[in-house]
């Protein structure tokens, strides 16, 4: 059954780092309701296996399509990488878009696009999820992968530019240094928050920095207009997490700029 345009939009991530796609959706959409869940209780995901990410992935997604919703986004590179298909069949015919089609997509469509490079959790990167994604579409295409295991703790500790962001970001940036990279993707959902300290760390190479959060939320976009399922009167942002609401609401404000008020916490 067709979905009612006023339905809302689900976005999901292991915990607050999915944030950064709902601000990017609030800012292409906004007369959308969200409902975004944080998986706070099992959080991080880009350390587990891929069987465990999958089975907490298809338990949020049946939270979503409980709520009603018109399209889930997977905000999470890791589920992203590890159970897209899984989430894919369970939700039907309510569309699901990921951020990893939406990462490749961009960085393809960049003028310069013979080089790129990814950065992403360990889950992420052992799944070659991006190499896959990205030579699928042009074989030719050369991608580098570095894992970023640290970024994600000190992007939670709001430490995005201070002098051990820059010395870890350093180290890991060294892969990319006179490789001619083209563009690098940002794998994971906390990193765009070191999105302004990347780009003098690569060295000035020129590369462009994609951010997978703006381009999924312009997918979602396109998709509901094409759908005719886009809003014009909503707006509402509703938060659920599986534990400590309050935590999630300073690093949530923290993250988007804004208060965050409506937060529940389930059990899934
Ligand atoms: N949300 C995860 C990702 O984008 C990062 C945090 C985690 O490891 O759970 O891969």
């Amino acid at each position: 059954m067709k979905k009612s345009s006023t339905a809302p939009i689900g976005i999901f991530d292991s915990g607050i780092g999915g944030l950064t796609v709902a601000k990017a959706v609030m800012k292409a959409l906004p007369n959308e309701d969200i409902i975004y869940f944080g998986d706070t209780a099992r959080v991080p995901y880009g350390i587990k296996s891929e069987e465990t990410v999958r089975s907490y992935a298809l338990q949020i997604t049946e939270f979503l399509l409980s709520k009603g919703v018109k399209m889930i986004l997977i905000a999470c590179n890791t589920v992203s990488a590890s159970a897209k298909d899984e989430i894919i069949k369970a939700a039907g015919d309510i569309p699901v878009l990921d951020v990893i089609t939406a990462g490749t997509l961009a960085a393809i469509s960049e003028p310069r696009h013979h080089h790129v490079g990814v950065i992403g959790t360990l889950a992420t990167v052992n799944s070659k999820a991006y190499v896959k994604a990205i030579t699928d579409i042009d074989k030719s295409i050369v991608v580098t992968q570095q894992a970023c295991p640290l970024l994600v703790p000190l992007a939670e500790e709001g430490w995005i530019d201070n002098e051990i962001a820059r010395q870890t970001l350093k180290h890991y940036l060294e892969v990319f240094k006179g490789k001619g990279l083209d563009s690098l993707i940002l794998g994971c959902t906390h990193y765009p928050l070191f999105k302004e300290v990347i780009p003098e760390l690569l060295n000035g190479d020129g590369a462009s920095i994609i951010d997978s959060a703006d381009s999924i939320a312009k997918t979602a976009f396109d998709r509901l207009a094409d759908m005719e399922l886009l809003n014009g009167s909503g707006g509402e942002f509703q938060c659920f997490v599986s534990d400590r609401p309050q935590r999630f609401q300073e690093l949530a404000e923290r993250f988007l700029g804004r208060s965050v008020s409506e937060i529940t916490i389930v059990s899934l």
